[in-house]
């Protein structure tokens, strides 16, 4: 799983952890919600709260490929990418690895088992199959929370965050060649997880679900500030649960084009639904989800 944690990556990855169709063999990070070394450093707090400090962290990008970073994560995320809680340091170390390598030594260690979720801005990815374009062929299935298909943007207008912070690795990701599922806002938009749902969670009192109330507090306001709504939509478990439950979603294969380096469009996702530019589908864009379904199966996994 690569991830730039911040508070609904944190999220996912623990209903990852609860979820037994899944095993999370590591977590690779890159820059998003902060800084490399600040996601890493969730990324290691989050499997402690979890109860799995033995699944490797290896750290990845720390820029996009084609301009430097520019935090903004931290005014829906906070200051330490877990909406400002400043939890203890992590116990462990990351792996003494470079997420690109590790996600080629991975997958071409076991051919067709490994299944890449990138909930984060996509420049390990791109990275990796640059690296080893063999990867596309020898991976399971890619799944990535990214994109807006005939939706609006977050990042801007027109583009969501995680292809907007690297535009050019989206590109590369979505050309690869390989099996790429996308869950962009036009269906994380469909699932929200309201005051009320996140107060529920806590009656179980554990250390996951109170760490799950505690980080999303921050959160939840500056969704209440920003975009007005009760609650938050949910982008990165909204990935995890396609690969726990693909069932949960309806999906159509499409062309799907990035926008790379307009002004204005840079990091838009395109899709040619009719079929005039004539290239043929390379992505699944995921269209609906049922939301209750997916809510309580969060619940039930999480509480
Ligand atoms: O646009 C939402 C995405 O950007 C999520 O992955 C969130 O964690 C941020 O990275
Ligand atoms: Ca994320």
């Amino acid at each position: 799983m690569d991830t730039d944690p911040g508070v609904d990556d944190a999220m996912a990855i623990l209903f990852g952890l609860r979820s037994p169709e899944v095993q999370i063999e590591a977590l690779t990070t890159v820059f998003g919600n902060g800084g490399v070394a600040r996601t890493t450093e969730n990324a290691l707090k989050i499997l402690e709260v979890g109860g799995r400090g033995d699944i490797p962290v290896v750290p990845g990008a720390a820029k996009p490929l084609l301009h430097a970073y520019h935090g903004k994560g931290s005014t829906v995320h906070g200051a330490d990418g877990l909406g400002n809680t400043n939890l203890p340091a992590a116990k462990g170390q990351p792996l003494n690895a470079r997420a690109a390598e590790y996600i080629v030594q991975q997958v071409m260690g076991a051919p067709g088992e490994i299944t890449l979720l990138a909930v984060g801005p996509l420049t390990n990815l791109a990275l990796a199959v640059s690296l080893e374009p063999a990867i596309a062929h020898n991976v399971k299935q890619v799944v990535i929370m990214g994109g807006a298909v005939d939706h609006r943007g977050n990042a801007s207008p027109l583009a969501e965050a995680n292809i907007h912070n690297d535009a050019a690795a989206a590109k590369i990701v979505f050309h690869a060649g390989w099996p790429l599922t996308m869950l962009g806002l036009n269906v994380t938009h469909q699932t929200v997880m309201t005051t009320a749902y996140v107060e529920q969670l806590k009656t179980a009192d554990t250390p996951v679900t109170n760490f799950i109330c505690a980080i999303s507090q921050f959160y939840l306001n500056a969704y209440r500030t920003r975009d007005g709504i009760d609650g938050f939509f949910v982008h990165d478990s909204s990935a995890m649960a396609y690969v726990v439950d693909p069932t949960l979603f309806q999906s159509q294969k499409v062309y799907v084009d990035v926008q790379v380096g307009d002004a204005r469009a840079n990091g838009q996702t395109m899709a040619d639904w009719r079929n005039q530019w004539g290239q043929p589908p390379n992505v699944n864009v995921c269209t609906k989800v049922d939301a209750d379904r997916f809510l309580k199966l969060y619940q039930s996994r999480i509480m």
